[in-house]
């Protein structure tokens, strides 16, 4: 409750962060992590067969690589930063005090990768004219890149497994307790081959790109790129059920509330049969490549190419679905608190603890009702503003006024046009988390409660969306001044 509150209220938060994430998890999976072992191993082969065409191929795919993986690639990489940090300031400081090192050694190994595909795109033609030693050692150069490119994802993966499920590192806050978190390998298992079969997938895209219809290389090709997708695909499944064998007992316990283990259960069951349609097709059609190249339409290669994309995107979002209600397992709730702050703040109040508020603006003020005398009119400013606090700190990270899983919506469909007392809307509020067991716990008391019900019930007659500290600015709470001051006595 230390920084202003960034707020998008047509898009929602986690959209932003999602488009970003999804964006650059796929160019680092399909174009980098996946693909730079296939060109390296193309360009291999074709020194090794002396048959230039493949060396020509593959020079060509790295460049659509180089392109696309410099630009929105390392753009999408900082905009996660970005995104994040405005959104969830509290769980990136966590992260970056557990994890510090690793991401100081991700940067560095970040950094020798943006060189290695440099050099590795740059030398190309030059060392391949030299030929003999120095084709060689280009070669080599384009493995250095992929080993490179794998070492980035396998740090970065294990903070996401830690964010999924810390492990022992709640009871013992070591830096490798943190990084051997029980879903750091199975994770890291898994998005190996599927970036490997990402890329392979990609590759038949590309390669009827630049090779022509009838031409005997194509099939050659296109078979080459289908045999190297089929032989990462066992890995993805054997590893895909390592992994969702894994979540659920370390987390199934955590969750604890009965609908939420339904709900969970449906979910991972439907990834699992969307996995397993998603490999099916993909062998189908890797294995028509394979044998029957030549009665390979076009249009099917945009089948595997899609399902790939479709399941690696489900597959982010059953990873920060199971995650709810925490944003760092059963450390820090999603709103940006920390488990352990809770008792704290539902004795005082969240608002005692917070530096700033996000004044109303003019369009949020309309609906407020007529005929109140000067002090009423006060007082039910001041507890709007104060509600419209709460609702800030304890559901914006998670919910909009009227945009993306609004909670107006909500309300308008769970109480129709009855008007959202307090009465009516605080006691579920109390209890949202045995409801929706993706929701934390109120974190705030119970005056507060309700306060953030009178909030809503204005939010009934009022659709003016609620605008961030990035647009009206904030005001800095005096509670806090007196806080500080009696804290210093
Ligand atoms: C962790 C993120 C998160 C936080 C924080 C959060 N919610 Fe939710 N809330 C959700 C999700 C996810 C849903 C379900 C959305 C859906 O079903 O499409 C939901 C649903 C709801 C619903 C509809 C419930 C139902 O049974 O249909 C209400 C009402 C609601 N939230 C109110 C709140 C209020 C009030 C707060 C703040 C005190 C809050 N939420 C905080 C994530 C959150």
């Amino acid at each position: 409750m230390d920084f202003p509150l960034f707020h998008l209220d047509l898009l929602g938060n986690r959209w932003l962060i999602a488009i970003i994430a999804i964006t650059h998890v796929l160019i680092n999976h399909g174009l980098a992590v996946g693909m730079m072992p296939l060109i390296a191993a193309m360009e291999w082969y074709g020194h090794r067969s002396q048959d230039a065409r493949w060396d020509r191929l593959a020079y060509r795919i790295l460049f659509v690589c180089f392109l696309i993986t410099t630009t929105i690639g390392a753009l999408t990489g900082v905009g996660i930063w970005f995104s994040v940090s405005l959104v969830n300031p509290y769980s990136i400081a966590s992260l970056i005090r557990v994890f510090f090192w690793a991401w100081f050694a991700e940067w560095l190994v970040f950094i020798t990768e943006v060189c290695l595909i440099l050099a590795y795109t740059l030398t190309w033609k030059n060392w391949s004219t030299r030929g003999g030693k120095w084709k060689v050692r280009h070669i080599r150069l384009g493995f250095a890149l992929a080993l490179f490119s794998w070492i980035t994802m396998a740090i970065i993966v294990a903070i996401l497994g830690f964010m999924m499920d810390p492990g022992n590192w709640l009871t013992d806050h070591s830096f490798w307790i943190g990084v051997m978190n029980p879903l750091y390998l199975p994770q890291l298992a898994f998005r190996t081959p599927l970036a490997a079969a990402m890329a392979g997938i990609i590759a038949m895209f590309l390669v009827l790109f630049y090779t022509q219809r009838g031409d005997a290389f194509r099939y050659d090709a296109l078979r080459a790129v289908s045999l190297w997708t089929l032989a990462f695909a066992p890995l993805v499944i054997i590893a895909g059920w390592w992994y969702y064998t894994s979540v659920p007992g370390a987390m199934k316990e955590n969750l604890g509330v009965s609908l939420g283990t339904l709900e969970f259960a449906d979910w991972q069951e439907r990834f699992l049969q969307i996995a397993a349609a998603t490999v099916i097709t993909i062998l189908l059609v890797v294995q028509f490549a394979i044998f029957r190249p030549k009665l390979l339409p076009r249009i099917a290669l945009v089948i595997p190419f899609l399902s790939i994309l479709w399941m690696t995107g489900h597959f982010e979002r059953v990873r920060e679905f199971i995650r709810k209600p925490y944003i760092i397992g059963r450390y820090m709730y999603a709103n940006g608190i920390r488990v352990d702050d809770y008792a704290l703040l539902q004795r005082d109040g969240v608002l005692k603890y917070a530096t700033y508020s996000n004044p109303l603006s003019e369009a949020e003020l309309a609906g407020i009702p007529d005929g109140l005398s000067e002090p009423e009119r006060s007082a039910h400013l001041r507890a709007i503003q104060q509600g419209k606090d709460v609702f800030m700190i304890t559901c914006s990270r998670c919910h909009s006024g009227h945009g993306s899983n609004s909670i107006s919506g909500h309300l308008q469909r769970m109480f129709g046009d009855q008007p959202w007392t307090p009465d009516l809307t605080a006691s579920y509020i109390e209890n949202m988390h045995y409801a929706q067991p993706y929701m934390p716990p109120f974190p705030g008391s119970k005056a507060e409660l309700r306060l953030l019900g009178r909030y809503l019930e204005h939010l009934q007659n009022n659709k003016a969306p609620i605008p961030g500290a990035q647009s009206v600015g904030v005001v800095v709470n005096r509670n806090l001044s007196t806080r500080t001051a009696t804290h210093d006595h």
